[in-house]
């Protein structure tokens, strides 16, 4: 199937760290800016449907022992749903403690100050 360019928006309208939800041909993708790179996902949590786009995005908890403060690592790269906590990886969709569950992630290429999103 051949994939189709959207254009998404300003990329300055994308700060980083924050999710920004934007419909594309009837699908909900959540939008993220990580650096000089942006990321799309599909809005939509495989567990029970939760908008992705209401989570957040951050790093996960690094193991530890009882007693010891909790420390976060993959700061960044870890969007966490916002009903139940399900951690997924950013870069590929996949949950981290259900690695058979995955978010679809979409390629965005920046091109003279725009976002384009390809689908397919
Ligand atoms: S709906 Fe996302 S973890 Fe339950």
């Amino acid at each position: 199937m051949a994939s189709r360019a959207h254009d998404i928006g300003a990329a300055a309208d994308f700060a980083p760290g924050l999710l920004r939800r934007v419909d594309v041909e009837g699908r909900a993708l959540v939008v993220l800016c990580r650096g000089e790179e942006f990321v799309a996902l599909r809005d939509l949590c495989p567990h029970q449907g939760a908008p992705l786009s209401a989570g957040e995005l951050g790093g996960t908890p690094l193991p530890c022992q009882p007693g010891e403060p909790i420390q976060y690592g993959r700061i960044g790269e870890v969007l966490t749903c916002p009903w139940h906590g399900w951690e997924f990886d950013v870069g590929t969709g996949r949950a981290l403690a259900h690695p058979q569950a995955r978010v679809r992630v979409y390629p965005v290429r920046r091109e003279d100050g725009r976002l384009w999103v390809e689908l397919s």
